[in-house]
């Protein structure tokens, strides 16, 4: 039996295999997910807003229980207007584990309804994170396996234009 709608905030600048694995697992276990692209204050964007979530409807279209916007200001704002309290996020390594307290402690401190739950990275995406991709693609290399064909391709079109590409 599936349980509930959650919504699974980021930044996915770019979204990556790894967040793609935790939406074809939560998919099994929620009704609904939707996928939420926030701003964090802390990072500068490569994509726009309409381009992630354009690029993340797209490789998540075969999923018909999930659904992708964007929220503008706080996430337990954006969660008050929404049919559920509840946050899913992943986990990869220890090192995201203080970074994930202080924001789910935070964000139950300013909303008390709101619940965090967490969903482990299996092990083949846990080295995979957002900017170790654009560094790879703005050098040239390949982030083929870390992030979907037409998100690479949108980043390379972004971080390394065909002129950079021909001297490399
Ligand atoms: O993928 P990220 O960058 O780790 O996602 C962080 C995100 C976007 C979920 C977080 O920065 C966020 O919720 N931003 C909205 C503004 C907000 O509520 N900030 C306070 C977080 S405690």
């Amino acid at each position: 039996m599936k349980g509930k709608t959650v919504i699974y905030p980021g930044s996915f600048d770019p979204f990556t295999n790894g967040h793609l694995n935790i939406i074809a697992r939560a998919s099994e276990i929620f009704e609904k997910i939707i996928i939420s692209v926030g701003h964090n204050t802390s990072k500068k964007t490569t994509l726009s807003t309409e381009e992630r979530v354009s690029l993340i409807a797209e490789v998540t279209k075969s999923y018909p229980n999930v659904e992708v916007e964007s929220f503008e200001g706080l996430l337990v704002d954006y969660i008050r207007k929404k049919e559920t309290n509840t946050i899913l996020r992943g986990m990869r390594c220890h090192s995201d584990f203080e970074y994930e307290l202080q924001m789910a402690t935070a964000n139950k401190l300013m909303n008390e309804e709101v619940e965090t739950l967490f969903m482990v990275t299996e092990s083949q995406f846990s080295h995979i994170s957002s900017s170790l991709i654009k560094e790879i693609i703005s050098l040239g290399g390949s982030a083929k396996g870390f992030v979907p064909a037409v998100i690479e391709e949108k980043l390379i079109e972004k971080l390394c234009p065909a002129e950079e590409r021909r001297k490399q």
